[in-house]
């Protein structure tokens, strides 16, 4: 009996040769990612990470080529929102300073300098997590020099906890879901006077997820000057939580490959199916109870509202998929087969691969997504493995002995 997997076509989906057009770029644009790729490939220790190629495993799943983006080394953090939080939290506090010094600009090089050491230092950044963001968020507090809060609800994992308060940040517990802690979040901050870092949007905040979106565009731009050589893939999975993530990979590609963009497959846990809900009803539609799923980072209920207006058209294809996918792609990556090179990715992290799982033990998903031997497919490899106890329990190894 395969495991619990299910897809649905987007009725609403965008024509291939749809162009992008004014009200996506009034959300995301082509200046908003230039911007945060200038900024955030100026921060020290910055460097493109690996886009994999994985001859065998494509060979095995009856596709041509199969391309992991691998963000595990991503500034340190073990993924890619390491790229969103902080680059929000650098404009938050550039704000901040022109606003207290009467200047028009600030790079971020001044920030680092040390010259607005007090305004920065009476700053507060906070978020609500599952885990990746928070260390984004507390990292980029680390870096620039302002005080940090987070708050995580009762399942966020102890080692991902521990990865946030290394970088200086308190953190809290929430009871109740990651949604709760996104509220809790927003109501203290209103009373404390500070600045909430979220990476969902919500009617009356935009400015701050667009920016941590933006931020996530780094990794797309990486993508399309890697394959700058090669055609665009035929499909590219997308795993989403409040789908910032995706639409922001979905517009970046739109923006660079235009009509030559992937099919955009967006890949969700069943028991936190947000986006998946959403598109079945032609508008967001919220998931309830506990989102209890291995992925952590997936564990949202509610679409992000700028996610959305990328999502709704940009999107062909949802897919829920039950826990034991990702578990399985997570063992797959780290034991390659043949000469493929092993990949550590942590429970989000694999999560494309695990609808591909899905679509090889359900012929109709395969059907649906068009999956064949001309088929060229990029997974988007979130995180590494940023619960490294977890990960160990799951795979049987640590990923030092997995990539030795
Ligand atoms: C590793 C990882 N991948 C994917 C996601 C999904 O991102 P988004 O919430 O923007 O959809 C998250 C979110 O926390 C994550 O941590």
């Amino acid at each position: 009996m395969p495991h619990n997997a299910y897809a649905f076509t987007n009725p609403y989906a965008d024509a291939p040769d749809s162009s992008y057009g004014v009200h996506r770029e009034s959300v995301m644009s082509q200046a908003g990612f230039d911007a945060a790729f200038a900024e955030i490939s100026s921060w020290p220790g910055y460097s493109p990470t690996p886009l994999v190629s994985l001859p065998e495993l494509a060979q095995a799943l009856g596709i041509a080529e199969l391309l992991y983006k691998d963000e595990r080394g991503r500034f340190g953090l073990g993924s890619f929102k390491a790229l969103g939080g902080a680059y929000a939290v650098a404009n938050v506090l550039r704000l901040e300073v022109q606003r207290a010094h009467e200047i028009a600009q600030v790079s971020s090089k001044q920030l680092l300098s040390g010259a607005f050491k007090e305004v920065i230092g009476a700053a507060t950044v906070t978020c609500a997590t599952d885990g990746n963001h928070g260390r984004s968020v507390a990292w980029g507090a680390r870096l620039f020099g302002c005080h940090c809060v987070i708050y995580v609800h009762e399942t966020v994992s102890q080692g991902r906890r521990d990865a946030i308060a290394q970088y200086g940040a308190e953190v809290r517990e929430v009871k109740g879901n990651y949604d709760d802690a996104v509220r809790f979040a927003a109501t203290t901050a209103a009373e404390q006077g500070w600045t909430v870092v979220s990476d969902t949007s919500y009617p009356g905040y935009r400015d701050i997820p667009l920016d941590v979106m933006h931020g996530y565009g780094v990794m797309a731009s990486e993508i399309v000057t890697q394959m700058s050589n090669a055609p665009p893939p035929t499909h590219v999975f997308a795993q989403a939580g409040v789908g910032a993530l995706a639409s922001a990979v979905c517009a970046n590609f739109w923006l660079q490959w235009g009509t030559q963009r992937p099919l955009f497959v967006v890949t969700e846990p069943t028991q936190a199916d947000c986006v998946y809900k959403s598109l079945q009803a032609g508008q967001r539609s919220v998931v309830h109870g506990t989102l209890d799923t291995v992925m952590a980072g997936l564990a949202c209920g509610e679409v992000s509202e700028l996610a959305w207006e990328i999502l709704q058209g940009g999107t062909n294809i949802a897919i829920a998929l039950d826990d034991a996918y990702a578990l399985e792609a997570m063992r797959i990556l780290a034991k390659p087969l043949g000469r493929d090179p092993a990949i550590v990715a942590g429970e989000t992290g694999g999560v494309g691969l695990a609808a591909l799982l899905a679509a090889r033990d359900h012929p109709g998903i395969r059907q649906q997504l068009g999956l064949n031997a001309r088929a060229r497919v990029l997974l988007l490899g979130s995180e590494g493995d940023t619960d490294p106890l977890i990960y160990q329990q799951v795979v049987g190894k640590t990923a030092l002995e997995v990539l030795a």
